[in-house]
């Protein structure tokens, strides 16, 4: 797969199978965060892996709709320097890409109880929990089942030309 298709084809995945992800798979996706662009190459991230069924749950009760965390088969937790948001995001995605490219999907969780997901994690003060990965192998479904919802929308609304 390539980059263009990796990106044009990836949806967020919320179910999975059961099948544990590989150490060379679990290494491609930690390596992708790691090569990540950041704002003067800070690199204002780092990344606590969790497999242990019982802490992807507690996690999973950290946010409204991080409820795919439960059934992952791995999450990881995107733990930044506060205000390095955007920055996270391009961890996060390059992530998500470098899994899609091993048939392995993933999901953005919102962390809505930072104290309560930093306690579970054992996060030190100084730094922000927001956000988290789902990651594991796509539960097969009907492709009508997110047809509508995956929809983009078109460059002719997207996207100006020279001026707004
Ligand atoms: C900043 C951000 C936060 C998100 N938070 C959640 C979340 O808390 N729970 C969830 O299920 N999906 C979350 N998502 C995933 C989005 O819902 C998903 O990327 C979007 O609906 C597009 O899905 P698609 O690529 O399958 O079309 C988040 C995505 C982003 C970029």
């Amino acid at each position: 797969m390539n980059v263009s298709e990796a990106i044009r084809t990836k949806r967020a995945v919320r179910q999975f199978t059961d099948q544990p992800i590989p150490d060379d798979a679990l290494q491609a996706i930690l390596k992708a965060g790691q090569h990540a662009q950041s704002s003067k190459n800070v690199q204002p991230w780092r990344f606590v892996v969790v497999r242990e069924r019982d802490t992807l749950v507690r996690l999973s009760q950290c946010g409204t709709y991080a409820g795919h965390l439960a059934g992952a088969a791995m999450g990881i937790a995107l733990i930044m320097q506060p205000g390095y948001e955007f920055d996270i995001g391009q961890a996060a995605a390059y992530m998500q890409l470098a899994a899609w490219e091993l048939g392995i999907g993933s999901c953005l969780a919102t962390i809505y109880e930072p104290d309560k997901a930093k306690a579970i994690l054992g996060v030190p003060d100084a730094w922000d929990f927001k956000y988290a990965l789902s990651f594991g192998y796509p539960q097969p479904r009907p492709a009508s089942a997110t047809k509508r919802k995956t929809q983009r929308l078109p460059l002719t609304e997207l996207v100006h030309w020279e001026h707004w």
